[in-house]
């Protein structure tokens, strides 16, 4: 019902405000152990996954114990899913059941945590036959919690209703992308093809979806800038606040996307399946559905900021 949902909400809210303070705890932690000299970086590091960039930390551990006993004992009967719970194996399931399902990534952008580079941010997520009805990020570090209930619209700070951009014109996507774009795409953890570790595949990849993007917009179609920020939650939120036009990238697992779709999508925009420029003229604009993997994010195409305008697409 209405009245459980907002009840789920501010439990959600409250809970994103708690893991942020404790990322920031351990950051701060982290500092003064390096300042006395008992604490290199290194410590932090308690596992390379599949390679260097490819992480789990103590403060990822920790926060996600934190947020997986909060929600077991308020509800019981919810299903949670979360990055570090489904990597040490302890879970192989994930989104398989219609059930209210706890997706949670305590941890998004952990290189960027343990470089002391501000965009890291704890996800969480209440997903309900599939679909993300809660969404809440929190970047400590930079003060911004985004949070997003399904009809309820997305929140910056809980004040701010977002997009807080209202620009203007942006068609149908992936045909008519926005001209004059800010595209912002991830590097992943896919580092295989070493010694260059994918870097050169990558970089191709990104020049040539910007060069598709911009010839998209038409006439004097470019893009004013590519960004890579290390957090595709992040990437999302600044989507759904219309900072970004269009975040790419294949490779993501649900509790990287889980909240952001939330956010994106009830501040307005598009979250999508494509591959530009391959699907240029197929792409399916259906939402994309968690398990994707790959997902295109659009920004909310509305003239007045608060106003979602997906029909007017
Ligand atoms: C990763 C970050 C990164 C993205 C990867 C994610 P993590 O999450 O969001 O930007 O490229 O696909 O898995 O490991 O920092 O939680």
């Amino acid at each position: 019902s209405d009245t459980e949902l907002a009840e789920i909400y501010s439990f959600a809210i409250q809970l994103g405000r708690d893991a942020g303070a404790m990322l920031l705890n351990s950051l701060h932690r982290r500092r003064r152990d390096e300042a006395v000299g008992t604490g290199p970086e290194e410590e932090t590091v308690l596992e390379e996954k599949l390679n260097a960039v490819d992480i789990v930390t103590e403060t990822d551990r920790e926060v996600e114990e934190f947020i997986h006993s909060a929600v077991a004992t308020r509800y019981p009967s919810h299903a949670f899913i979360g990055e570090e719970t489904y990597s040490s194996g302890s879970t192989k399931e994930y989104l398989v059941t219609d059930a209210p399902t706890w997706v949670i990534d305590p941890l998004d952008g952990t290189v960027n945590f343990t470089h002391s580079f501000v965009m890291f941010c704890v996800s969480i997520a209440l997903v309900v036959r599939g679909k993300p009805v809660i969404g809440v990020i929190h970047a400590p570090l930079l003060n911004q919690l985004f949070s997003a209930c399904k009809g309820k619209g997305a929140w910056l700070n809980e004040t701010m209703r977002l997009p807080l951009l209202g620009k203007v014109g942006v068609g149908p996507i992936p045909r008519n992308a926005p001209s004059k774009c800010i595209f912002s795409c991830e590097w992943g953890k896919d580092r295989k093809d070493e010694p260059d570790g994918n870097l050169h595949r990558k970089v191709d990849s990104f020049v040539n979806m910007a060069a598709e993007v911009g010839a998209r917009g038409g006439k004097g179609g470019m893009v004013h800038g590519v960004r890579s920020l290390g957090s595709a939650t992040m990437d999302l939120a600044y989507t759904a606040m219309g900072a970004f036009d269009i975040w790419w990238e294949g490779g993501c697992w649900e509790w990287d996307v889980a909240a952001g779709t939330c956010l994106v999508q009830e501040a307005g925009g598009l979250l999508t399946t494509a591959n530009p420029p391959e699907d240029s003229q197929t792409a399916d604009i259906e939402d994309a559905k968690l398990g994707s993997r790959l997902y295109l994010a659009v920004r909310p195409a509305c003239d007045n900021p608060g106003e979602t305008a997906r029909e007017g697409q």
